[in-house]
C-alpha cells in the first residue's frame, strides 16, 4: 500500500529551547499530486519540510520520514538533493551578486580534469531557464532581477537534479497576482511530468485551485488532511481548521472618519540608481488625509515601493525632485532618520535586508527605532521597555517562547509581525506600510487590519502599498492606481473593483 505515497512521515516531534514547533505529526503525500500544507504563522509548517529535505538532519528530531519507501538519513540538503528531493525555501537563498548560472550550479559545479567547467555550466542553464519559462541571459547578475525571477532561478536551480518531489514555501508570497499564476502553471507543468509538490501557502484561493490535498497544521500538530478527490472543501473549513474556530469576517469594519489633508506629494520624479536616464517614478502626486487608510496598488514594477522610499528620505533611486507637504507646511527629508523624526513611519516589504536585525532579540528589534521615547533623561527604562514589547507582543500575537527569542528564530509570519511592532512603537503620523501581510496568515490579518484601523481613529494616517486586490478595496478609503512609475488615476472604496483597478493600470 505504501508505495502509493511517495512520502510518510510518522509521529514526528521537533523541538527547539522553549518550543515544540512539531508535535506527533503524520503526513503522507501521494504519489504526483500536489499537496498544500496550510496553518497559522507559526504552526510548524517551514520546520516540517526543513526535517523532510535534511535541514535539520536525522538525529535532532524523533519519529520517521520514508521517502520512497525508505526510511531516511539525511545530514543536510545535500543528501536529499541527491536521493530526488529539493526544497525552495520561503526566504530566497540565492547569492545575489553571482550571475544566474552560477547560482544555478553553486555547490554542484560541472568539472572537467578537476576544474570547474563553466562554459559546460553555462550551456546546461539555457535548457533549465527554459523551462521555468525565465527569459533572462545566464550570465545577469541575480540581484538585478524581480524576486519573481530570482524564483524561478531557485526553482530552475532545484529540478537541475531530476527532483522527484519539490517542496515550495510559500513561492508565491513575494508574487504579484499574474506572476503567482505563472508560477502555479509551472507547478501544474511539474505534475504532468510526475514529479510530486508539496506547496505552502496562505493564499487559500490559490491552495483551492491547486491542491489535489490539503493537510492542516495547527501549534505543531497535523489536524486534518483532505483528499479533494473525495471531497470538496471551502475556504471557511480550512480556515477552521487552521484557527480552531469560525472566523466570520476576513476584515474589520472601517468607519470612514477622514479630515484635511495632512501629506502631500507634487510632481515627484525619482530615476534608476544605476541608469541615471531611466525614470522609474513619473511626475506622481497624491494626498493623504487625516484618518483616512490609502492604498497604492498596480502591477509589479509600477513603481509603487520606489517611489515611497524615495519619499522616505531618499531611500531609493537618483535625482529625486518633487514637493513634500506635511500639515500644510513644505518639508524635505534628507533621510529616513530625518524622516522619522518627522512624523514618518516606513515598513519596507523587505524584511531581511531593510527591516530586522536577524542576530538580536525580539524585545531589541520591536524597541530599537524608540530608544528616546523609552528613555529617562538618557537612560533607557528597562521596564518601561520590557513593558512596551510585551504589549505588541500580545497585541499582535507574536509566537515566540521570549522576548529574548532572536529574530531569526521566529517563523516568517513572525518575523513581519515584530517589523510591524516596532513602527507602531515609534507611533508615526504618517505610517507608510509596504506589503503589510504578506507571509501572514488570515486570522493575524484580521489583527493587523485592526491595529491599522485603530491607527486612523486616532488620528494618523495610513499609506499601504498591496499587491492583494481584495485587501485593499476591503481596506482602504481611497485607492490609487499606479503602472510605469506614474498614477493612472484614483478610487473612492465606493466605487472600487479589482476589475475597475486593473482596468485603469492598463489603459494610457
Ligand atoms: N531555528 C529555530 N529556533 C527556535 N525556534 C524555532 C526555530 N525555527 C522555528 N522555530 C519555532 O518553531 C515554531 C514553528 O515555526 P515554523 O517556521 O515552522 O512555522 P510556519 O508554520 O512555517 O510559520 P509561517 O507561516 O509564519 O512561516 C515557531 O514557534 C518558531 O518560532
Ligand atoms: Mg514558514
Amino acid at each position: 500500500m505504501s508505495d502509493q505515497f511517495i512520502l510518510e512521515v510518522k509521529n514526528l516531534t521537533k523541538d527547539f529551547p522553549g518550543v515544540r514547533a512539531l508535535d506527533n505529526v503524520d503526513f503522507k503525500v501521494r504519489k504526483g499530486e500536489i499537496h498544500c500544507l496550510v496553518g497559522e504563522n507559526g504552526a510548524g509548517k517551514s520546520t516540517l519540510m526543513n526535517v523532510i529535505s535534511g535541514v535539520y538532519p536525522k538525529g535532532s528530531y524523533e519519529g520517521v520520514v520514508r521517502f520512497k519507501g525508505q526510511e531516511t538519513n539525511y545530514k543536510s540538503t545535500k543528501d536529499s538533493e541527491h536521493d530526488g528531493l529539493a526544497i525552495i525555501h520561503q526566504e530566497l537563498t540565492l547569492s545575489p551578486y553571482l550571475s544566474i548560472y552560477e547560482n544555478l550550479f553553486l555547490g554542484h559545479m560541472k568539472t572537467r580534469f578537476g576544474l570547474i567547467d563553466w562554459d559546460a555550466c553555462l550551456k546546461d542553464s539555457f535548457p533549465l531557464l527554459r523551462k521555468v519559462g525565465l527569459h533572462e541571459r545566464p550570465q545577469t547578475i541575480v540581484s538585478k532581477m524581480s524576486v519573481g525571477k530570482q524564483q524561478l532561478v531557485e526553482i530552475a536551480r532545484a529540478i537541475s537534479q531530476d527532483a522527484e518531489l519539490l517542496i515550495f514555501d510559500e513561492p508565491t508570497a513575494s508574487l504579484n497576482d499574474e506572476e503567482s499564476q505563472k508560477l502555479l502553471s509551472l507547478i501544474r507543468e511539474f505534475k504532468k511530468e510526475g514529479i510530486t509538490c508539496i506547496m505552502i501557502s496562505h493564499k487559500l484561493d490559490e491552495v483551492l485551485s491547486i491542491a489535489d490535498s490539503i493537510t492542516i497544521l495547527r501549534d505543531g500538530q497535523s489536524i486534518v488532511s483532505f483528499d479533494l478527490a473525495e471531497k470538496k472543501v471551502s475556504e471557511q473549513e480550512i480556515i477552521k481548521g487552521m484557527v480552531g474556530r469560525e472566523l466570520k469576517n476576513l476584515f474589520p469594519q472601517k468607519e470612514p472618519d477622514v479630515g484635511d489633508v495632512v501629506f502631500e506629494v507634487k510632481d515627484w520624479n525619482v530615476y534608476h540608481p544605476d541608469y541615471h536616464q531611466m525614470k522609474i517614478v513619473d511626475n506622481a502626486s497624491f494626498f493623504v488625509r487625516k484618518g483616512e487608510i490609502v492604498s497604492f496598488c498596480g502591477p509589479m514594477g509600477a513603481g509603487r515601493t520606489e517611489m515611497m522610499m524615495s519619499i522616505f528620505g531618499n531611500s531609493y533611486g537618483y535625482g529625486a525632485s518633487g514637493e513634500i507637504y506635511l500639515k500644510g507646511k513644505r518639508v524635505s527629508f534628507k533621510n529616513p532618520k530625518d524622516a522619522i523624526e518627522q512624523g514618518l513611519g516606513y515598513v519596507s516589504e523587505d524584511r531581511k535586508t531593510l527591516g530586522l536585525i536577524m542576530i538580536q532579540d525580539v524585545k531589541t528589534n520591536i524597541t530599537n527605532s524608540s530608544l528616546p521615547k523609552l528613555s529617562r533623561r538618557g537612560v533607557l527604562d528597562k521596564d518601561l521597555e520590557l513593558r512596551k514589547a510585551t504589549e505588541y507582543k500580545e497585541a499582535l500575537q507574536i509566537k515566540t517562547p521570549s522576548l529574548e527569542q532572536l529574530v531569526r528564530n521566529l517563523s516568517g509570519g513572525n518575523q513581519q509581525k515584530v517589523v510591524l511592532s516596532r513602527c507602531l512603537l515609534a507611533d508615526p503620523d504618517i505610517f507608510i506600510v509596504d506589503e503589510p501581510t504578506r507571509g501572514i496568515d488570515v486570522g493575524a490579518k484580521f489583527e493587523i487590519y485592526s491595529i491599522l484601523n485603530d491607527m486612523v481613529k486616532q488620528g494618523k494616517s495610513v499609506i499601504v502599498v498591496s499587491s492583494e486586490l481584495a485587501e485593499a478595496i476591503s481596506m482602504s478609503d481611497r485607492i490609487y492606481v499606479m503602472n510605469e512609475g506614474k498614477i493612472k488615476g484614483v478610487l473612492d472604496r465606493s466605487e472600487a473593483t479589482q476589475e475597475r483597478i486593473m482596468h485603469m493600470a492598463l489603459i494610457d
